[in-house]
């Protein structure tokens, strides 16, 4: 069972919470796995050509262009982005948008897949992996955990979190932070591996390894899907 691994983060990997956050998943399903950076990478949106319907490939040409295969072949994917905005931010998004890419007529191809969705947010990381489980969603590919952490606003390292009247230290602590031990953002404090991240991981790794049975959960994730379209309607 292969599983790829996708860092939405424009960040180093070195201080990038959903580096840290999705690599601790990816260790403890005990499968091997590939893992793929967006930083740096040049990913449109689509753009809805539908130059894909016939053959289920989409023909923009960019960095999404040699990731393709590695999407088809996982049995299983564990994704994680950034909160920017209280939603995904854009790199993730377009590169999940790209996903219809598979959807057309016999387009099975990651039907009944299985996902782990994995956020961090200075304050919240439960938006992003909202978002990631969504589009999972319609690629019919059950989100067997959320993952979500906090890790650390580029406030705390830009330089003028200290006195920034509108910055993240201000807003979350109040003036005067200065000093103040949450300042310091080497500690990516819930982006550490703990014991739920471990069961989580472990949550794909045991489905993994006990064979699911990829038809029953594409069409439970059809009928999810539906039901999502119905009510809001
Ligand atoms: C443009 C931008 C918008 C952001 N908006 C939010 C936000 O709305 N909510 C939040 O909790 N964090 C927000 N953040 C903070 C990031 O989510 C936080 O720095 C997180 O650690 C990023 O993940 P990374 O360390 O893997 O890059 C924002 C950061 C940027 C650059």
């Amino acid at each position: 069972m292969k599983i790829l691994g996708v860092v939405g983060s424009g960040r180093k990997e070195s201080v990038s919470g959903v580096h840290q956050l999705v690599t601790t998943v990816l260790e403890n399903t005990n499968h091997d796995y590939t893992l793929v950076s967006l930083r740096g990478k040049k990913i449109n949106g689509c753009i809805a050509c539908l130059g894909c319907v016939k053959d289920n490939i989409c023909k923009v040409q960019d960095d999404l262009t040699e990731i393709r295969s590695l999407i088809a072949e996982a049995d299983a994917y564990v994704i994680g982005a950034p909160n920017y905005y209280s939603t995904f931010n854009a790199v993730t998004h377009a590169f999940l948008e790209r996903w219809y890419q598979f959807r057309h007529q016999e387009g099975d191809t990651l039907w009944g897949k299985l996902g782990v969705a994995v956020g961090v947010g200075g304050t919240s990381g439960a938006f992003p992996a909202d978002d990631i489980e969504k589009l999972f969603l319609y690629s019919f590919i059950e989100t067997v955990a959320k993952v979500t952490g906090q890790g650390a606003a580029s406030c705390f390292s830009c330089g003028f979190g200290e006195t920034c009247k509108v910055g993240v230290p201000t807003l979350l602590y109040g003036e005067g932070v200065k000093n103040n031990r949450r300042y310091d953002s080497a500690g990516y404090p819930a982006a550490r591996s703990d014991g739920s991240r471990r069961g989580r991981g472990l949550t794909l790794g045991e489905r993994l390894r006990n064979g699911h049975d990829r038809q029953a959960v594409s069409q439970k994730m059809q009928q999810t899907l539906m039901q999502m379209f119905a009510e809001s309607a």
